[in-house]
């Protein structure tokens, strides 16, 4: 079930990020938002927004599941899922912001890459990482291409 060619199980993401929506630290905007990445490995990932009392240090929940990921050694996201609204309630499809998109694009191949914004397990719109974030700037456009520079 929700599963298309790409062999990408949609709902299971979806009720990932739901099931830790939870888990949101947002006492300042009241807006919670969770993800749930799948990477490469087929390991999935979560991460929610966390806030902080000097407002800039909070991390969207996006970028937490990413680096969530990218900490246990993924490198290659497949698709993300993502769900919020006001005081832990999905109202309403979640688009990731435009530096959580920057972020999606270090680690994917953006024409094929799925962000999925969810309302319900099977409310969902879908985009490819492409689309949202069109003519996007990546590790190729630099001379070492995200690998480790020698010096
Ligand atoms: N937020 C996310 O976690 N992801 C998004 O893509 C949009 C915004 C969070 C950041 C902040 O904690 C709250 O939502 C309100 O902006």
């Amino acid at each position: 079930m929700d599963i298309l060619e790409d062999n990408i199980d949609r709902g299971k993401l979806i009720e990932t990020a739901m099931e830790n929506l939870k888990y949101s630290y947002a006492p300042y905007s009241g807006f919670n938002v969770s993800a749930a990445v799948l990477m490469n490995s087929g390991k999935i990932y979560t991460g929610v927004n966390v806030e902080n009392a000097s407002y800039p240090a909070g991390i969207c929940a996006e970028r937490n599941a990413i680096f969530h990921a990218v900490a246990c050694g993924e490198r290659e996201i497949l698709a993300i899922a993502i769900v919020g609204g006001p005081d832990h309630t999905i109202i309403d499809y979640c688009s990731p912001c435009g530096i959580c998109r920057q972020v999606m694009r270090e680690f994917c191949e953006p024409e094929k890459m799925r962000v999925i914004f969810a309302r319900s397990k099977t409310d969902y719109k879908e985009m490819t990482l492409d689309e949202l974030l069109p003519k996007s700037f990546g590790p190729k456009a630099l001379k070492n291409e995200g690998k480790i520079r020698k010096v």
